[in-house]
């Protein structure tokens, strides 16, 4: 196969050749291995960029990953990896912070660009790492650590850098989004449905980091700093998970017209043309109108949609994880660094401003609450009177029998989240009140 000659690699190798060292071969790190080995022709026929895999870490080499890597690329020094000469581009799948933090410095700190897929870490040090890029003069690139495989970090930074971003809502944790969607469809429990997600290994055995919003909490900072070029660290996302979804509260939600998904929500709550841009991030169940494009995406799918000032409305659909389609963006990512490397152009450049982050407690929406109560006089009076008193006014009330209690379904019209938080606190301390059940934040205009 012939590799395009009139590109110059900046590298000191063969014309047009980029060499890449991996550290991590595992689900993603494997599979691009897989994917370079087998595409680098094509790749190298379209583009006239060559990539070769020369250098991959692991923690352990079997006679398996020999097999399949080949023992002369196999390494368990990930920092020989790093500054090894004969690498040009560092490619970080280890996942975690420690040591991948480190690698990652010592790669920008060698001249080398870097493509990463890991969220935990860019939603933690973020900051840190792209200050040290842009003083490198050096790429971070990072489209397989939000949303797998879907191009979003490239749509936001580069097709959509000058649009005014208002608001970006999304489906980013493939796990929950299939439990939900089960419990939806197949009408199982909470439980049932996430043994079926473990099962398919679409959950891992400790499902935490998943259900309760961890994960999309990390990538919802990172879809916030790009949206907004802000400093926003997975901390400053408030966060709730699945784990407290009941399949009264989707059946409930599916009568009303609504379907109840997991959303990492980053919005602008300042006008665009305000020096002083505020914004709101957070990660939690909420009931989205059963039209709204979101409303569709199913089982371990991802999708981002988007608002522009500009451009009006945009969803990115697509895998959100698995090894192959991860690697698929790696892949992306490493195109460009080494087409820049080829090429001598300058990376993205990486601008990020402080913003003000408006706190949960400021929220306003309507929301979904459930109330297990005694069933006998005067406890709706008193239930709605702690509503009243926080001046969260009720827009429906549905009354479901449980035995000697009642199940109490309340829609709330547009409420702020404090009074909403003071009114359950209150309803607790009620003797009629035997639990507090569903919390959810309607999504879209009143209706
Ligand atoms: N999997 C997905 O669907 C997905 C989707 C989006 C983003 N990501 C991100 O992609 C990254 C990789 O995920 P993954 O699923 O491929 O992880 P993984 O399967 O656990 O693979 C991690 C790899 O890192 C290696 N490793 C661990 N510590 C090391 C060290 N100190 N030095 C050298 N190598 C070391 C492991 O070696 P051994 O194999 O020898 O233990 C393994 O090969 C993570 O940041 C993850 O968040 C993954």
């Amino acid at each position: 196969v012939q590799v395009t000659n009139e590109v110059q690699a900046s590298t000191g190798n063969d014309a047009g050749t980029v060499r890449v060292g991996l550290l991590g071969c595992g689900n993603v790190g494997g599979a691009l291995v897989e994917i370079l080995d087998r595409e680098g022709d094509t790749i190298a026929r379209h583009l006239g960029v060559r990539l070769v895999i020369t250098r991959v870490a692991v923690r352990s080499i079997s006679n398996a990953r020999v097999e399949a890597v080949g023992a002369g690329r196999l390494t368990r020094d990930a920092h020989g990896v790093v500054v090894d000469p004969d690498v040009d581009v560092v490619v970080e799948l280890i996942g975690g912070i420690e040591p991948a933090r480190e690698l990652i410095a010592a790669a920008l700190r060698a001249g080398k660009p870097v493509v990463t897929g890991n969220k935990e870490l860019l939603a933690i040090y973020g900051g840190e790492l792209f200050a040290l890029a842009e003083q490198s003069g050096q790429a971070l690139l990072f489209e397989a650590a939000v949303a797998g495989a879907i191009p979003l970090i490239r749509a936001l930074a580069v097709s959509l850098a000058g649009e005014p971003i208002m608001r970006v809502m999304g489906i980013v944790n493939g796990t929950t989004n299939f439990i939900l969607s089960q419990m939806s469809e197949e009408r199982i429990t909470y439980t049932e449905a996430l043994g079926e997600a473990q099962r398919l290994g679409f959950a891992e055995r400790d499902p935490s980091a998943d259900v309760e919003g961890f994960d999309a909490s990390a990538k919802a900072a990172i879809l916030a700093s790009l949206a907004f070029n802000a400093d926003v660290v997975a901390g400053d996302v408030y966060r709730e998970g699945i784990d407290k979804i009941e399949l009264s509260d989707i059946d409930f939600a599916r009568r009303l017209g609504y379907e109840v998904k997991l959303l990492a929500v980053a919005e602008r709550v300042s006008d665009p043309t305000a020096c002083e841009t505020e914004i709101a991030v957070r990660v939690h169940p909420a009931m989205l109108p059963a039209e709204h494009p979101l409303a569709g995406v199913r089982g371990p799918f991802n999708a981002v949609f988007i608002e522009g000032a500009h451009a009006g409305e945009l969803m990115l659909y697509g895998r959100g994880a698995g090894g192959v389609p991860t690697a698929s963006a790696v892949l992306g990512d490493l195109i460009e660094v080494a087409s820049s490397l080829t090429s001598g152009a300058s990376p993205r450049p990486i601008h990020r401003d402080s913003v003000a982050i408006r706190p949960i407690d400021e929220l306003l929406t309507q929301y979904y609450v459930t109330l297990d109560v005694a069933d006998r006089p005067g406890v709706l009076a008193a239930v709605a009177t702690a509503f009243g008193a926080h001046s969260v006014s009720i827009r429906s009330m549905e009354q479901v029998g449980l035995g000697d209690e009642a199940r109490l379904v309340f829609i709330t019209h547009v409420a702020k989240e404090a009074d909403l938080q003071a009114t359950l606190a209150e309803l607790g301390r009620l003797d009629a009140v035997r639990r507090i059940g569903g919390l959810l934040r309607v999504i879209g205009v009143e209706r």
